[in-house]
């Protein structure tokens, strides 16, 4: 399959590409850049979507070398059986990026999606990711919807009651 001028393999992620997408994983969503406030990239988190539902887990390799992945999950909702998709995680190695790879990812991952009888599908991002969201924007995404996170410091509350 090309992309650009590249030419990628789009695949379901296997056993031996854990490490890998965990290594890039932490390249791409540091906790100061496009992290995700509700999940934290981590070993857990790669496992996890991996063991769930591993037939949303894709990666794109150029060369059998990783170049980017595809993490996500579906939701079941009463009464409309997996009706949400949620793709979680979207990167690729920034060597490779604007080749249209997170692109080939992204409708590969539909298609699986929609073959899994998913009608609607979600994705999030912080804020200023102005990249995700020109990309999301791109690819048909809309209707964004506001979302407040809160945090207090525990810590800061124990200090406090002198705890
Ligand atoms: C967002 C990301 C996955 C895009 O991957 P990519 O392979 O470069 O994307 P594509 O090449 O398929 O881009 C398709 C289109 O999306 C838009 N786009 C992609 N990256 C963009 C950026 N940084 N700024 C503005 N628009 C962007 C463009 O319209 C692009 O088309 P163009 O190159 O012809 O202008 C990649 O930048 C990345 O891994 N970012 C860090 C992790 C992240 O934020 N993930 C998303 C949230 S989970």
């Amino acid at each position: 399959m090309k992309a650009g001028n590249l030419d990628v393999d789009i695949r379901e992620m296997v056993i031996d590409d854990l490490p890998l997408v965990f290594h890039l994983g932490e390249k791409l969503f540091t906790p100061e850049e496009f992290s995700n406030l509700y999940r934290t990239w981590d070993e857990y988190e790669v496992t996890y979507l991996f063991q769930t539902e591993p037939e949303f887990c894709l990666v794109a390799t150029i060369d059998d070398k990783l170049a980017g992945f595809a993490l996500g999950y579906t939701v079941e909702k009463p009464r409309t059986a997996w009706d949400y998709g949620h793709l979680v995680w979207l990167g690729v190695d920034e060597p490779y990026q604007r080749h249209g790879l997170a692109t080939k990812l992204f409708e590969e991952f539909m298609e699986i999606m929609q073959t899994k009888g998913v009608r609607i599908m979600v994705v999030d991002t912080q804020a200023n990711n102005k990249g995700a969201i020109h990309f999301f924007k791109k690819h048909g995404f809309d209707n964004p919807i506001k979302h407040v996170y809160m945090s207090l410091n525990l810590d800061e509350v124990s200090r406090e009651k002198g705890r």
